[in-house]
């Protein structure tokens, strides 16, 4: 997620640019309206106006870092804003899991700028929190991407067309099952993918029910459709595609690693979290080059023992 609450005021503390609106703010008259400031050009306007009156007052400074908070945090909206993502009874809202997948694409914001990615797709993209966030991670540096997203939801396609549009950006949004009507125009081409799949540990029959259960049914061990995914993923990726995935424990992680592993990826988490309902695990894949390394591991109990303990040492790094 972007900057926000103490994070963002010690960064604006910091900044000389706060400093500078501060001295500003010495010229401008208390607002007889408490309301924050639209735009910078008006303010700007306002000062000059009122230049010759010079008062500084204790509203004024509060304009002046209302402004500087408005201006702040334009520049640094580097993911998706909750508040312009559009929504539907029908459609999976953003939450903790859509959450922990954008944080972990800022996490490797710089990776993923320097990987130079020309084809980025999200499988089951809901309200487009997730595409557009990511779009917003990468359009500065790398303006001519192609973007992806597919949902079997129809309503969801809708909505995550309105979702883009409200941040000024663009993607072909599908509405199909996975990808399978992009499998063969795509196959060895897609960059970088990312999934938040459906996956609730549920009765299997809930599994692609209509409706929104259709979002987080998993059906057993929640492995239904993220087991559907990942072949799929295997073709579309391109030999330097990297695969970000929303997992649970409850998924079996580990072995989801190791069947990616037999494929000949590598993997690593990249997020995890626990929250009151589950523990998220973010998984990311990519081709591993070193065929040996493959070979040796792939050995199931070594596996599993090695990836619990990188596990236990990522969740001790962060209740540290
Ligand atoms: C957990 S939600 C994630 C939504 C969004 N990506 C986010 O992180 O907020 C899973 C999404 O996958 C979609 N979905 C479920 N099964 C699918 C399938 N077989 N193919 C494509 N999308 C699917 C659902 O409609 C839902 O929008």
């Amino acid at each position: 997620m972007g900057l926000k609450g103490p994070l963002h005021g010690l960064i604006i503390l910091y900044n000389p640019t706060f400093f500078f609106f501060c001295t500003l703010s010495c010229f401008i008259p208390p607002s007889p309206s408490p309301s924050p400031p639209c735009s910078v050009k008006s303010t700007l306007l306002e000062v000059s106006q009122d230049y010759p009156k010079r008062r500084f007052t204790k509203s004024s400074i509060l304009y002046a870092f209302n402004l500087q908070w408005t201006v702040m945090s334009e520049m640094t909206s580097r993911t998706a804003d909750v508040m312009r993502v559009s929504s539907h009874c029908e459609v999976y809202e953003p939450c903790d899991d859509s959450f922990a997948l954008v944080d972990a694409l800022l996490a490797d914001q710089t990776n993923l700028i320097n990987h130079d990615p020309k084809v980025c797709m999200e499988i089951g993209c809901g309200s487009g929190y997730v595409i557009t966030s990511l779009i917003l991670l990468l359009k500065e540096k790398l303006p001519n991407v192609h973007y992806l997203a597919t949902d079997t939801n129809q309503i969801a396609a809708r909505v995550t067309n309105e979702t883009l549009q409200a941040h000024g950006v663009s993607a072909e949004v599908v509405c199909t099952d996975i990808a399978s009507c992009l499998e063969e125009r795509l196959a060895g081409l897609v960059d970088v993918m990312v999934v938040n799949p459906p996956y609730v540990p549920t009765p299997e029959y809930e599994v692609g029910m209509e409706g929104i259960a259709s979002a987080w049914a998993g059906g057993e061990n929640g492995r239904s459709v993220i087991d559907r995914v990942l072949p799929v993923v295997d073709r579309l990726l391109s030999e330097k595609g990297w695969f970000y995935l929303v997992t649970l424990t409850s998924n079996y992680p580990s072995e989801i690693c190791l069947g990616m592993r037999k494929r000949g990826y590598a993997s690593r988490i990249v997020v995890q979290r626990s929250t009151e309902e589950e523990n998220l695990i973010i998984l990311k894949f990519w081709r591993d080059k070193d065929e040996e390394s493959v070979d040796k591991e792939t050995s199931s109990e070594s596996f599993v023992k090695q990836f619990s303990r990188s596990l236990s040492s990522f969740m001790e790094k962060q209740w540290r």
